[in-house]
């Protein structure tokens, strides 16, 4: 049976919001492009190129570089070893996952030379975006191989990738990770537009919270939507704890503020942050919360950050005044005091006739071959293709305790919660990690060490374009039906 689809006409959509009739668009669009032509003439100075904030300082680099040496990777591999590591992942995390590269000024100007200028005329604006019905589980489905419409994006296309993700500039042969599309079971995901999903966002602000998964996604996002806002028309900004994409001409920004466990703990340094000794204030909420107010869209995320013991340090009084001395509490207490405190800081902030809130469930890890029946393989490295029998059970070692957590909690809250199940999967997305393409300690992982997938590869993050396009899909499917 054909499922019930409703029907949304993306040209007139974008018609009422720019509150224009049709043919003065047009003319509208020729004036807006000589407009811009002229200030790309203007700006084609490089020096004025460089003053875009697309990089960051370079003393900032520096600094995180500097505080990445301290990573006690051999330590934490040791204490991965001795324990389980089905529930204990070794923390590589945060040196692969914290240095944001500069983006290279040269290849910019080089891009904005090649584009010229490409403006919203788009034919395929005209098309019918069909919307899955509210009562679809968009998150049961399977894999599909799709070569066509995937990936949405090329990696070479979107210039605010950091270095983290690039995968195929780092080196990767195989690409077929990037054409696959999640097909739900009952009914289909809309195509992804850009220009409908801006039209959504104008004038408004989203917000991604959370660890490097969530970085990883808002990097994903800034480069779903940049491809049509023309060169010198967005920007990225980074201060402390915040990154913010801005794009000037729907007045939107697309932001990614570091809080790894939400709470209040001792890694909130957006640089400075990898400490093995993750210590959390569970009933501490507001410094952070205060950056998360008047933002029309929030999207939450934490779990890689307690996966690195068993149990979670809990301090005895605060930071601020200088306590160190901490209990130690199983991590799924752990996890529902964080995450009572956090329901409870957006019931109380949170105005929903406003703001979308949302809650990603856990992103999975994929360390163990045996897991998915390869006893060749080393993690995630030699993976090429998704698990595809989604009949054979799967267990990659995810927390599932913290999951039943979430989505208890994120149910039973004043402010309704969007519970975005990408666990499951994600778990099948073996072949979707960055493994040894990609950065630790702020340097490109050399030859020596790409050989070296077992102490290396990286099968926490995601290459990109890649498996968080899919999950910002959901999260698109979900902006442009309710609004
Ligand atoms: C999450 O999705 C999986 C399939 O991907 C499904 O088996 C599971 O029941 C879902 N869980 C929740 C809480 O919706
Ligand atoms: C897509 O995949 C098919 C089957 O593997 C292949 O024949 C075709 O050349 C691919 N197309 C592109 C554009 O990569
Ligand atoms: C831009 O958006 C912000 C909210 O993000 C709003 O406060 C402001 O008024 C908007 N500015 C314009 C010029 O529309
Ligand atoms: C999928 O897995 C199930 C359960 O392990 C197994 O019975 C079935 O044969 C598998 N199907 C394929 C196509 O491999
Ligand atoms: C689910 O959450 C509610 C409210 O937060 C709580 O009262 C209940 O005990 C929880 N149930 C489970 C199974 O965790």
């Amino acid at each position: 049976m054909q499922p019930l689809r409703r029907k949304t006409r993306l040209f007139s959509e974008t018609m009422k919001h720019a509150g224009r009739k049709g043919n003065n668009l047009s003319i509208f669009v020729v004036v807006f492009s000589i407009f811009l032509f002229g200030c790309f003439m203007y700006n084609e100075d490089v020096k004025s190129i460089a003053e875009f904030p697309f990089s960051w300082p370079k003393s900032q680099e520096m600094q995180e570089e500097s505080s990445n040496q301290n990573d006690p990777f051999q330590e934490t591999n040791k204490n991965s070893v001795l324990m389980n590591s089905r529930t204990v992942v070794e923390p590589g995390e945060e040196s692969s996952g914290i240095t944001q590269e500069p983006v290279n000024l040269k290849s910019i100007v080089l891009k904005e030379d090649e584009q010229r200028i490409e403006l919203p005329v788009n034919e395929e604006d005209d098309e019918e975006v069909e919307l899955p019905p509210e009562s679809c589980d968009l998150f049961n489905g399977d894999w599909v191989f799709d070569n066509v419409s995937y990936p949405i994006y090329e990696e070479d296309e979107c210039e605010f990738l950091t270095a983290q993700v690039t995968c195929m500039r780092n080196g990767r042969k195989d690409s077929l990770y990037q054409n696959w599309r999640w097909q739900p079971r009952d009914c289909n995901l809309p195509k992804f537009k850009a220009r409908l999903l801006l039209e959504k966002l104008r004038g408004k602000r989203l917000m991604f919270v959370g660890d490097s998964l969530n970085r990883n996604q808002w990097e994903s996002m800034v480069c779903l939507v940049q491809s049509v806002v023309p060169p010198g028309r967005k920007s990225l900004k980074k201060t402390g704890s915040l990154s913010v994409f801005t794009i000037e001409d729907y007045n939107t920004t697309v932001e990614f503020y570091w809080a790894p466990f939400l709470v209040e703990s001792n890694s909130d340094d957006p640089n400075m942050h990898s400490i093995l000794n993750r210590i959390i204030m569970p009933e501490s909420i507001k410094k952070h919360g205060k950056n998360w107010k008047n933002v029309d869209y929030l999207i939450f995320n934490t779990y890689i950050w307690w996966m690195n013991t068993f149990a979670m340090k809990v301090l005895r009084g605060s930071f601020d005044e200088g306590a160190t001395e901490y209990e130690e509490i199983p991590r799924p207490v752990a996890y529902g005091r964080v995450l009572k405190t956090w329901s409870e800081w957006v019931d109380k902030n949170v105005d929903p006739t406003r703001t979308s809130v949302f809650f990603m469930s856990m992103s999975p890890l994929h360390i163990k071959s045996l897991d998915w029946e390869n006893p060749d393989g080393i993690k995630c490295a030699k993976e090429t293709t998704p698990i595809l029998n989604t009949s054979m059970p799967l267990s990659v070692g995810t927390d599932r305790r913290l999951f039943v957590i979430a989505a208890n909690v994120t149910r039973h809250m004043k402010v309704p919660v969007y519970f975005l199940n990408v666990t499951t999967l994600s778990e099948y997305r073996k072949d979707a990690h960055t493994s040894v393409y990609t950065i630790r300690q702020g340097k490109m992982l050399n030859d020596e060490q790409k050989a070296d997938p077992a102490n290396f590869a990286d099968c926490i993050h995601w290459c990109l374009p890649g498996l968080p396009d899919t999950w910002n899909e959901f999260l698109y499917t979900r902006i442009i039906s309710r609004s």
